[in-house]
């Protein structure tokens, strides 16, 4: 990835109807999906971001065959469930933490042996919180004493089928031990005591396997037959959220962004800035593809700081940075806690956000779980360090449209992991990011 400065400067209004690209979640969950599926599903609105594209390239050194089409849209000829191929290499994850633990409770009901990799920033990321879990199918995981990458998987030959309670609230680590239930006899069960977003429960039924349901339990029946799929994309409503932020805050906006993501195990920060007073509606709801589907309109608002309850956290994992730059223009104090998770994301985010909010002369606390961000005029004028993070880099960039002197994340390239075409798509609203 080649280092590249973007600056954002003091923009007026944004306006325009625009969409976003694919769901970052739902992306990966279709290429493995339709990878151990047999015959021939057709993805559309994939994200073609790296990280996506890096689960695609290891689903392909693992058997499948995966091309896109002249007209954008993905053809997956499965392997079926069983039918993954020892790679010749080691498998490289890049940035993808979610690739990375997705395909790893894959391979581990395999009879094949995978290496694990990724660039700095993965490799820095907790991975016990997979491995335990998946070794109790039968897998053999090697590598340090951390627990990071690189890592050895070794799939169990004779898998059997697990119980666990998941040991912190994730949705990677559920959809781990989902994955590798596909290919174990009899039924694994996931004990899920806070809820995450239920991409693959409802992928999973998609594709013919279905999942039941109880209380706490979410129960795969292994050694089912997965039904090749055509499959629709919703647009990534975290992605979204930037536009949403960038349009609340940049006084005379009117955004409309269609065809976004709705599973409201993903919605907390559209809820979030309901409370704090932003004007944002919701038209054409729909379903598609077992997710739900909406476009989204937004205006400038007169934001207030509120407290956001803890219990939200899972539904707006991703989102705190974003939200840290809308507190920044909100009347009074928002306090953001109960979010530990987020110091082993793609970097450090509470410490990450709140180096930077200093730096750009945003009043701002941290909390060991999270942070209080107040009203703040915002000076700007700092260059961010983004350590390989694309949700900080983006963060910044749209705080650089209120402050007085412009912001420069250090490096831009990252945003190619989730939203390839931020800039543009920015710009092309208004903004002014170079
Ligand atoms: C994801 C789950 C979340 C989220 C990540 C995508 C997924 O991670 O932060 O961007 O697709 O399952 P955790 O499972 O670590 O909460």
């Amino acid at each position: 990835m080649k280092m590249n400065q973007f600056s954002s400067r003091k923009c007026n209004c944004l306006n325009g109807i625009i969409t976003v690209p694919g769901d970052k979640s739902i992306s990966h969950r279709s290429l493995i999906m339709g990878a151990l599926a047999i015959g021939e599903s057709i993805v559309t609105g994939l994200l073609e971001g790296e990280d996506v594209l890096g689960t695609a390239e290891a689903l392909k050194a693992l058997g499948a065959d995966i091309y896109k089409d002249s007209s954008g849209s993905w053809h997956i000829h499965g392997v079926g469930i069983g039918g993954l191929k020892q790679p010749e290499g080691p498998l490289d994850m890049g940035n993808s933490g979610t690739g990375v633990r997705l395909m790893m409770g894959v391979v581990a009901t395999h009879p094949i042996s995978v290496i694990f990799t990724g660039d700095d920033s993965l490799t820095s990321r907790p991975m016990k919180r997979v491995t335990i879990p998946l070794s109790k199918f039968g897998a053999e995981f090697s590598g340090n004493q951390e627990g990071t990458l690189p890592i050895t998987v070794k799939g169990a030959r004779n898998p059997l089928p697990i119980r666990c309670e998941l040991p912190v609230a994730s949705a990677q680590v559920k959809s781990a031990v989902m994955l590798a239930g596909l290919n174990t006899p009899g039924v694994t069960t996931v004990i899920e005591k806070i809820p995450t977003r239920d991409h693959s429960e409802r992928i999973f039924n998609y594709f013919g396997v279905p999942v039941s349901l109880n209380n706490e339990e979410i129960n795969v029946t292994g050694h089912a037959e997965l039904t090749a799929q055509k499959m629709a994309v919703p647009a990534d409503p975290s992605s979204a959220s930037f536009i949403i932020v960038a349009a609340i805050i940049t006084e005379g906006s009117d955004v409309t962004i269609k065809n976004v993501g709705m599973n409201p195990a993903r919605t907390g920060l559209f809820d979030t800035l309901i409370d704090m007073g932003g004007n944002i509606t919701f038209e054409n709801k729909r379903q598609e593809c077992g997710e739900d589907v909406a476009d989204i309109r937004v205006k400038y608002s007169k934001l207030k700081g509120i407290i956001v309850p803890e219990n939200r956290a899972p539904s707006m994992i991703d989102e705190y940075p974003i939200l840290c730059v809308a507190a920044a223009s909100a009347d009074g104090e928002t306090v953001m806690r109960g979010l530990e998770e987020l110091r082993v994301k793609e970097s450090d985010r509470i410490s990450v956000m709140v180096k930077g909010l200093n730096e750009c002369g945003v009043n701002v606390i941290e909390h060991d779980d999270g942070m209080t961000v107040s009203k703040s005029d915002v000076e700007g004028g700092a260059i961010i360090k983004t350590h390989l993070d694309h949700r900080i880099a983006m963060s910044f960039l749209v705080l650089g449209m209120i402050s007085e002197k412009p912001i420069t994340a250090d490096d831009g390239s990252v945003i190619e992991t989730s939203f390839p075409g931020f800039t543009n798509i920015m710009n092309n609203l208004g903004a002014n990011i170079c």
